[in-house]
């Protein structure tokens, strides 16, 4: 996908190459370029007195990249009742004209993919390779819903009848949807929630990340560009305790599509439950890993180590999906984490601008802090096991953290995610399999989880018995493909449908049976 591979002694580097240079280069004007960005809504926003937030680059501190107007607490209301009032037309807007929307801003958004990577970049402290990914998953799903919704809402289903009947289910809308969405793929995952309600026939208030509103507010822009009407899909940059409070607590919400952190989404739920004379509403909560792999003593040391390096590094460990504890087998135990030493001490932290640099920073102070304080701990438990090495000079610019790697008997150690480059390491013995397995199920996430074997019996066991959402064998744990692995969890995970499959517009849908007596 990514061209090959940069080749160093350990042959693990997570970053790649040389066909970078032309997007480096495409990007570099936009690094420079200050942006603004407010509510875009369905109707005109007085002169308000909202102040203003510097959104300043996680890995440069000093370097301001724009400035965010909020929304506030009554535009939030605002919007919800333009949003009311443009649903029934959107919902009988053809289905084929929706998906024709969505097929152009796949094509803007693959026409400004070098000023979204820089933004990417300078706002989300993503790397060149990740900011690729993003816009690339974006524009999957805008294509995959695009053609999915043309199969579902097209024409209605023949349904069989008595005599002197006919029957049909149809498709359409079911009002008005809040998509909630994380900084960490601050367009993949925004724009696939938000396309995906909007073709399914509903009218949209797309809430981004505090972190990352720059962003969002470039890409809803392309959106409106492409002919997505302003009152269909409204963005309310803002914070969680506001302007997400505000639309999870309102009863003219039917629906809200989150991803987000198991905590933010039992909010959410209980918000909406709390309401009152609202109709009873729909919740899509894709929400946080604590995700295992499994490795046994057939397992190749050297792929087992590449894949756990990408699975717990790559994005600075700020993946749903990223690996948090990896169970080795005690035989092949030494072997994996003297691999996994080396590996690590190759791994390049720094500016992610650069082609060379492997992990780039977390995304703000409030995340480095709860991460250190994580690793200090266990630190001073004497458990570190291996450490990647950041310069003294790099760690004072931006909001870095060294990937390490800890030795702990097992996952119920780990109170809850910690959303970072930080791997766990515990060890078993073969007769143990099971009871693993049992205290990975009972810990009660189940989003990704990987088993490395060549013993087809283990790891077809260990894939069947484990509770997740995905599962991986023989490879990294990351980076799931639209339509190809549909990605979503279960239980403190997730409620489903899976995001980039089959099932996923069925849930912003509702479905009307029409019966005629002929
Ligand atoms: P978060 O829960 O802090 O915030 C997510 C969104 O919820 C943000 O837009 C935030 O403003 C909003 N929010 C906060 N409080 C709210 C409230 N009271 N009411 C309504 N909205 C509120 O999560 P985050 O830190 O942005 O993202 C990281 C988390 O997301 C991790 O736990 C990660 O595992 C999870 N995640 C899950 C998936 C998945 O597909 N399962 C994908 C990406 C990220
Ligand atoms: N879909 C993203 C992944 O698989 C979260 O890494």
């Amino acid at each position: 996908l990514y061209g090959e591979k940069r080749s160093n002694s350990k042959g693990v580097n997570l970053n790649i190459h040389s066909q970078f240079q032309p997007l480096k280069e495409a990007m570099a004007p936009f690094l420079e370029r200050r942006y603004q960005a407010a509510p875009l809504v369905g109707f005109t926003l007085d002169d308000d007195d909202t102040p203003l937030h510097r959104v300043m680059c996680p890995w440069d501190r000093d370097r301001l990249v724009g400035e965010v107007r909020w929304t506030s607490a009554e535009q939030t209301r605002e919007a919800i009742a333009v949003a009311r009032q443009a649903f029934p037309r959107w919902d009988a807007t053809p289905v084929e004209e929706r998906s024709a929307i969505l097929e152009r801003f796949a094509d803007a958004l693959e026409a400004n993919m070098a000023e979204l990577m820089a933004l990417c970049c300078m706002e989300g402290g993503k790397l060149l390779t990740d900011g690729v990914a993003e816009v690339r998953e974006a524009v999957d799903f805008c294509r995959y819903y695009a053609a999915h919704a043309r199969e579902l809402f097209g024409t209605a289903t023949r349904l069989p009848g008595p005599t002197g009947e006919s029957n049909e289910l149809m498709l359409s809308g079911k009002g008005v949807f809040a998509t909630i969405s994380p900084w960490n793929f601050p367009i993949a995952i925004f724009c696939g929630q938000t396309v995906a309600a909007a073709v399914a026939g509903n009218t949209v208030l797309a809430k981004p990340a505090e972190q990352t509103s720059l962003i969002a507010h470039r890409v809803v822009a392309l959106l409106h560009e492409a002919g997505m009407p302003r009152d269909v899909v409204q963005l309310l940059p803002g914070d969680g305790p506001t302007v997400g409070a505000v639309l999870s607590g309102d009863s003219r919400i039917t629906g809200v599509a989150f991803t987000g952190s198991t905590d933010t989404a039992r909010l959410i739920n209980r918000s909406l439950a709390e309401r009152d004379n609202a109709p009873l509403p729909t919740l899509i909560a894709e929400t946080g890993g604590l995700n295992a792999m499994i490795v046994d003593s057939t397992a190749l040391p050297e792929q087992v180590v590449a894949d756990v390096v990408a699975s717990s590094y790559q994005s600075a460990g700020q993946r749903c999906s990223a690996l948090r504890v990896l169970y080795v087998q005690e035989d092949i135990a030494d072997r994996i984490i003297e691999t996994l030493r080396g590996a690590m001490a190759e791994l390049a932290i720094g500016d992610p601008t650069q082609l060379a640099t492997d992990v780039g920073p977390v995304i703000d102070e409030e995340a480095r802090a709860g991460l250190q304080a994580h690793i200090d701990r266990l630190r001073e438990e004497g458990r570190l096991l291996a450490e990647a090495p950041v310069t003294p000079e790099i760690a004072a610019k931006g909001t870095f953290i060294a990937p390490t790697a800890f030795r702990i008997d097992g996952i119920d150690a780990l109170e809850a995610e910690q959303f970072g480059p930080i791997l766990h390491v515990a060890t078993f013995k073969s007769s143990e399999i099971d009871d693993v397995i049992d205290t990975i199920n009972d810990r009660g996430y189940g989003l990704t989880f990987g088993v490395h074997s060549r013993n087809e019996t283990f790891s077809n066991h260990v894939a069947r018995r484990i509770r997740v959402g995905n599962v991986y064998v023989n490879r990294n744990i990351i980076g799931a493909v639209v339509g190809v692995q549909p990605f979503g969890g279960q239980g403190f995970s997730g409620t489903g449908p899976k995001a980039g499959g089959p099932h996923y517009l069925l849930r912003f849908a509702t479905e009307k049976a029409r019966t005629i007596n002929t």
